[in-house]
């Protein structure tokens, strides 16, 4: 998943705006893979044919367009179509107007999913009691106690691969093992757009871990020395590999996988992967929503971009149906002491799970003994550092990434480092690659700076065994601050539920170590997965249970609080969704409630009153109460006009009445309550975003439903940045072949550099991007048409950038050519600009963002 690492990645003060990215920068920035496509035809176009697979290749071939299929999707229920490569965009607007062709969209680059922080543990430490932290939050130890394990349920995981050699993941694949199969889509040295899929039927992975990783969070074996086990560790899986070692993958692939794993009839299937979207309708998301319409369960990663405010929400997770997973904190650390000799001191506690691998007594050395010096270690050190390999180096932390420390103290021989806090550091596990090095305190790293100084005689060692501590984590069971908020811009709650996913330890590939603790809504997605197998397990493994699974969560979580303080309101639903999943209510809950959850959608769109239904399964008469619960209120547009990436709390909650507040209901029978919501009036918060719960408890069951709305009309949201604010110019911006930003008319060759390229920003999404050539003398109408040209872009269902400096904008090149590839006759023109406002009517040309570029001229080179 693309990540974003809180405090890793410091952005030195005086770097005021983004750099402006050069043209060669700004097209690997691009969503999409080069020259690919993904086609789909309709079901009309199959029927009236033999085979459909020739069907496909026939259509095309037949208009006369060069392409190369790459790969078919021939499962009528779920994908018809192809993965195909063309030579020019021009050739994908030529088939999307052949009949039967439904559709043909580019192919989206999914980042490879890399774990928010992850430490690689290499020996098993001391048995911990086995009560696994993640299993007690939920109750799957209570399930576990029934001897439920989810055995005869069938997972496919799409991933990375797995190590199934790994003793606890089984130590083989094929009839028999824990793994019964699974196909390698990809190999090793796949990246999409850059070097082609070698696919087989071994899904190995010995390179990547991810896939293992979560392999074992559903599966691995108990009776190990870490205390630990799979959710459902006697379910059959199969890993699909849709990753190389390292790198992106495309959506084609994402798509072959889902189909493959539905045609081979696993239950559950479970993705911890995607891409910020915030809609509902790419082809993944859709592919899965069918999937899950056909009776199997579909768990997805709800994504790691907490930090880029709402409104962010990841596909394929955020598809219709499918289950967008967050994540919430594990609720116990295990921590490790070193020894302090030399000096009379308490043993220091140092953030790692394990101890760090140094058996002998090592003397400190300091890279800085001003305290206070934040960028400590971040430049080379200075000629006369000595020989660092028999030292303990500690650094301070800041300004520069932990790894930048560690390379320049490794360029001095350094073998090991303690880095201590900053005073305003949060205390949690940080990224540090394979170096052995960890976190300690702000307070201990200032004891060993003035020990340095003061007192040669002064050793650490770090004892093997007998010196964890097991902390309560201070943010455990809080919903994990990178988790990322929704919901999707046409308003579907996104994430569903959350699971544990920050701090897990699980199974590594043996050849990287063996074991891992990491964090990401990729560690909560598989718990899901595994937790609906032990609901299949023991509610029947049937497509009306996995078509009611979504419901059966939701409404059995627990709601989580924003924060540990008495009186803290409720986290919103757009992070949290229902709250963390609790799998004995799942599973023993004895009352239907439903709707799962209500989408009040904006006010524009507003529907005041809902029916809620209420069923006791029970065998025994009922008495329910019923009670609304409001979770905190943000305010999501700051003053600049931008989703806001910390959207502060604002006072104001929907007043809910109820038809009802008490009821009997006998057993066996359904009663209705009518829910009727009112917006907070919030007269100065812009698309302030309201959610809580209608709760429904009995003497011994307690339900909810999340709901969730915004106040307003989503089209007030502006979407084409007009501001300075991020490269220091205002945007949008062409830029001619030099990089400068072109003012008043100039002239293009369209040869091989000598174009001009688009910059802009996307401050919200939209569901329809289009660029068009205009008259020079174009001015945009007030009312009406536009009188156009021609097409040059067309784009749907595009997210929003986020804030990142480096990869938070939109950029665009032109070719000299109409969209669907004929050369644009020398002249004098604009490109006129056209973004849809989100929720707004593609049939309103005034509910559409307009902007004009400078005059360009298309000439002949002479
Ligand atoms: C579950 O798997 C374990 C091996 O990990 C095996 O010993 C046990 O018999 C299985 N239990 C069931 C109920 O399938
Ligand atoms: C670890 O260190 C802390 C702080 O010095 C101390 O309170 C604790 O007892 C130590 N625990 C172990 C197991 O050494
Ligand atoms: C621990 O360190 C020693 C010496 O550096 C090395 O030989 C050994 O392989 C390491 N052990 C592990 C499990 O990494
Ligand atoms: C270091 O150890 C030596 C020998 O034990 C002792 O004489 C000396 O006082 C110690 N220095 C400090 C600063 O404790
Ligand atoms: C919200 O309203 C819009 C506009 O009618 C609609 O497209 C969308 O599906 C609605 N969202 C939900 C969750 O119903
Ligand atoms: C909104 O305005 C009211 C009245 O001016 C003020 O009391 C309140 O603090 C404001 N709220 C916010 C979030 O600015
Ligand atoms: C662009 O080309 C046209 C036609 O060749 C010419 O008349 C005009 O002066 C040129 N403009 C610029 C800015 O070079
Ligand atoms: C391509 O589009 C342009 C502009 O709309 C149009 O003038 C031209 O005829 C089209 N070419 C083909 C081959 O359809």
């Amino acid at each position: 998943m693309k990540t974003s690492f809180l405090g890793l990645v410091l952005i030195p003060a005086t770097l005021a705006v983004a750099p402006i990215p050069s043209y060669q920068h700004a097209k690997q920035n691009t969503r999409y893979v080069p020259n690919a496509y993904i086609v789909e035809l309709s079901d009309g176009a199959i029927s009236r044919r033999s085979s459909p697979h020739a069907t496909v290749l026939d259509t095309i071939s037949n208009s006369g367009i060069p392409f190369q299929t790459v790969s078919t999707y021939n499962t009528p229920e779920i994908f018809v179509g192809a993965s195909i490569r063309l030579p020019s965009p021009a050739d994908a607007a030529r088939l999307a107007k052949i009949p039967g062709v439904v559709a043909v969209r580019p192919v989206i680059k999914i980042e490879g999913p890399k774990p928010i922080d992850l430490s690689v543990v290499k020996e098993a430490p001391i048995a911990h009691p086995d009560t696994y932290g993640p299993h007690v939050m939920t109750g799957v130890d209570k399930v576990h106690a029934t001897g439920n394990f989810g055995q005869g349920i069938k997972i496919g995981i799409i991933d990375t691969g797995v190590d199934y050699k790994h003793p606890l993941l089984g130590g083989g694949i094929g009839p028999g093992f824990k793994f019964v199969g699974g196909y390698d889509f990809v190999g090793d040295a796949y990246e999409s757009g850059l070097s082609p899929p070698m696919p087989d039927d071994d899904p190995l992975d010995e390179c990547n871990g991810h896939g293992s990783h979560v392999a074992g969070i559903i599966g691995a074996n108990p009776g190990n020395d870490f205390g630990f086990s799979g959710v459902a560790f006697n379910a059959s899986l199969a890993a699909y590999r849709v990753f190389g070692c390292s790198g992106t993958t495309g959506d084609d692939i994402i798509l072959a996988a889902l189909i493959r794993a539905y045609n081979e009839k696993r239950d559950i299937i479970t993705l911890s992967l995607g891409e910020p979207s915030g809609w509902t309708e790419s082809t993944a998301s859709v592919v899965a929503s069918r999937i899950a319409a056909e009776g199997r369960v579909v768990t997805i990663a709800a994504g790691n971009d907490g930090e880029y405010g709402p409104w962010y929400t990841s596909s394929p997770g955020a598809g219709i149906g499918v289950i967008s997973v967050g994540s919430v904190d594990n609720v116990v650390s295990m921590f490790q002491n070193l020894t302090v000799h030399g000096a009379v001191h308490d043993p220091i506690t140092y953030l790692l799970p394990f101890p760090l691998n140094a058996t002998s007594e090592y003397p400190i050395y300091v890279t800085s003994t001003d305290i206070s010096k934040t960028d400590d270690a971040c430049d080379s050190l200075p000629d006369n550092t000595p020989d660092l390999s028999p030292f303990v180096v500690v650094i301070h932390r800041g300004t520069c990434t932990f790894s930048q420390k560690l390379a320049n103290i490794a360029d001095k021989g350094g073998k090991l480092a303690l880095i201590y806090n900053s005073d305003d550091g949060a205390f949690s596990t940080i990224d540090v690659g394979t170096f052995p090095a960890a976190l300690i305190s702000a307070d201990d790293g200032k004891f060993l700076v003035q020990q340095f100084l003061t007192n040669p005689n002064l050793t650490l060692s770090f004892p093997q065994t007998g010196a964890s501590v097991s902390i309560t984590n201070p943010v455990g069971g809080l919903v994990s601050y990178f988790s990322t908020i929704g919901p999707t811009f046409d308003m579907y709650l996104s994430p569903e539920v959350a699971a544990p996913g920050g701090n897990i330890l699980s199974t590594w590939p043996l050849k990287l170590g063996g074991f891992a603790i990491a964090s990401g809504t990729s560690m909560a997605t598989p718990f899901v997965a595994g937790a609906a197998a032990l609901v299949l397990r023991d509610l029947g493994k049937t497509a009306k249970v996995a078509l009611e699974m979504q419901r059966i969560l939701q409404t059995t979580s627990v709601s989580l609080a924003s924060s540990h303080t008495d009186g803290s309101p409720v986290r919103t639903v757009a992070q949290q969704g229902s709250g963390l999943i609790q799998v004995d209510r799942a599973i023993n809950g004895e009352t239907i409630v439903s709707p799962s959850q209500i989408a009040l959608n904006d006010t524009a769109h507003f529907k005041a009153t809902h029916t809620i239904s209420i069923t006791n399964s029970g065998s025994a008469k009922k008495v329910y109460e019923l009670r609304h619960i409001s979770a905190e209120t943000l305010d999501t547009i700051d003053e600049s006009g931008s989703v806001d990436p910390f959207p502060p709390f604002v006072p104001g909650a929907a007043t809910v009445s109820l038809s009802a507040t008490k009821l009997t209901i006998g057993p066996g029978s359904t009663k209705h309550v009518v829910a009727t919501f009112k917006p907070p009036s919030m007269a100065n918060a812009t698309l302030p975003l309201y959610s809580g719960y209608i709760q429904v408890s009995s003497a011994i069951e307690n339900f909810q439903i999340p709901y969730l709305g915004v106040v307003g009309s989503l089209k007030v949201g502006a979407i084409l940045d007009r501001s300075a604010n991020f490269f220091g110019l205002p945007l949008p911006v062409v830029l001619d072949s030099y990089g400068d930003p072109q003012e008043g008319p100039q002239n293009y060759t369209f040869l091989d550099y000598d174009a001009p390229f688009l910059l802009l920003r996307l401050l919200f999404g939209t569901a329809q991007f289009q660029i068009d050539l205009v008259d020079k003398n174009f001015e945009v109408p007030s009312k009406g048409k536009a009188k156009t040209i021609g097409s040059l872009v067309e784009l749907d269902y595009i997210p929003r950038d986020s804030d990142d400096p480096f990869s938070g904008y939109t950029a665009l090149s032109f070719s000299g050519n109409f969209a669907n590839g004929t050369r644009i006759d020398d002249g004098q023109y604009r490109a006129l600009l056209r973004v849809l406002k989100v929720a707004g009517d593609r049939k309103k040309e005034e509910e559409y963002e307009a902007w004009l570029s400078p005059q360009f001229g298309v000439v002949t080179p002479s």
